[in-house]
């Protein structure tokens, strides 16, 4: 990290830095010569444009070439879509016509889930999150398997938590949960061409909660690039649904799809669908989080049954 502040802050990204900073901190230039003669002031404002020049640096970990959704911009009603070629990582899997991908790529939507929907999901993670979560910076629960991140392991919730774990958790947050997962999937079956009921979810599938705090375990170190199809077999389509805001609830954390010519991003945004095919097509990483607390739900599907999962319901407890 450290590292690579200094070299952005030394390398070619200098002269944009400077752009940003001089933007931020026009009174610099404007009120040199009156500024001379308070010397006060004078400290004041190098004292804000350090502050501000920290805070970017500190939120710049990433190359960044191209940001393919921005916060503030609304994707809806159709998805935007970003074709990618698809690797070869497929064929080293049984293919299963009508839902190995064949079409590749990457897509974002703002249009399937509403903001209030995500207000409720987010409280619905920090609720079970409440009952546990790492000691690291990063926390997962999920709610299939019933894995809640405690201190440097996980326990099972509802073995864990038995019976009390209805006065956490509603039907209503369960029907939600099932409602936005079958949303999901209907939109990626439509928009990759394939035949939903040949699209099953699959583990893992979980809510995370991400702050700064430095990693206590490997578990903790989400930030590194990987492929999803290598790191589970099973997966052939990834997603993302974002339950907090990239700037304002957090500052890093933005979703990065590494390219051999470039480092693209996604800023996370409440109820923002982001959805991708599995493979080397799509490596990414996340930025480390700088500040406040992200929170989102890793929806992942397989085209093989033999890995499918059921969804979660309070009754099953
Ligand atoms: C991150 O979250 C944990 C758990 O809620 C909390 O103990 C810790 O203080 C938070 N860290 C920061 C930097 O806010
Ligand atoms: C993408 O970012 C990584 C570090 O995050 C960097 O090492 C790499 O050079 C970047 N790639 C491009 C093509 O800019």
């Amino acid at each position: 990290m450290a590292q690579m502040r200094m070299r952005n802050a030394k390398g070619g990204n200098s002269s944009e830095i400077e752009k940003k900073i001089k933007r931020k901190c026009p009174e610099t230039e404007l009120h040199l010569a009156w500024l001379q003669t308070a010397p006060g002031l004078l400290l004041v404002t190098l004292l804000a444009c350090g502050t501000s020049l920290w805070l970017y640096l500190s939120t710049a970990d990433a190359d960044i070439t191209e940001t393919l959704v921005g916060r503030g911009e609304l994707v809806s009603p159709q998805p935007r879509v970003f074709a990618v070629p698809c690797s070869e990582d497929y064929d080293q899997h049984k293919r299963f016509p009508g839902c190995t991908p064949q079409k590749c790529g990457r897509a974002v939507t703002d249009g399937l889930v509403s903001r209030e929907e995500a207000q409720a999901l987010r409280r619905l993670a920090e609720r079970g999150l409440a009952l546990a979560g790492s000691e690291g910076g990063a926390s997962i629960l999920d709610l299939h398997s019933g894995a809640l991140s405690m201190g440097k392991q996980f326990v099972n919730i509802y073995r864990y938590f038995g019976d009390q774990i209805g006065e956490v958790f509603t039907q209503e947050d369960f029907r939600l949960y099932r409602d936005v997962r079958r949303r999901i999937q209907d939109t990626i079956a439509q928009t990759f061409g394939l035949d939903v009921s040949l699209l099953f979810l699959t583990k893992p599938t979980f809510f995370s909660r991400i702050n700064s705090t430095e990693a206590k375990t490997q578990h903790d170190e989400y930030w590194h690039p990987h492929i999803d199809k290598v790191t589970y077999g099973s997966f052939d389509y990834t997603s993302l649904l974002y339950l907090t805001d990239y700037g304002t609830d957090f500052t890093g954390g933005r979703f990065i799809f590494m390219d051999k010519d470039g480092n693209r991003t996604v800023e996370p945004r409440a109820g923002r669908l982001s959805f991708f095919s599995s493979g080397s097509e799509n490596l990414h990483r996340v930025e480390r989080v700088a500040w406040g607390t992200r929170f989102a739900i890793t929806v992942s599907f397989t085209c093989d049954p033999a890995h499918a999962i059921a969804d979660p319901s309070l009754a099953a407890v």
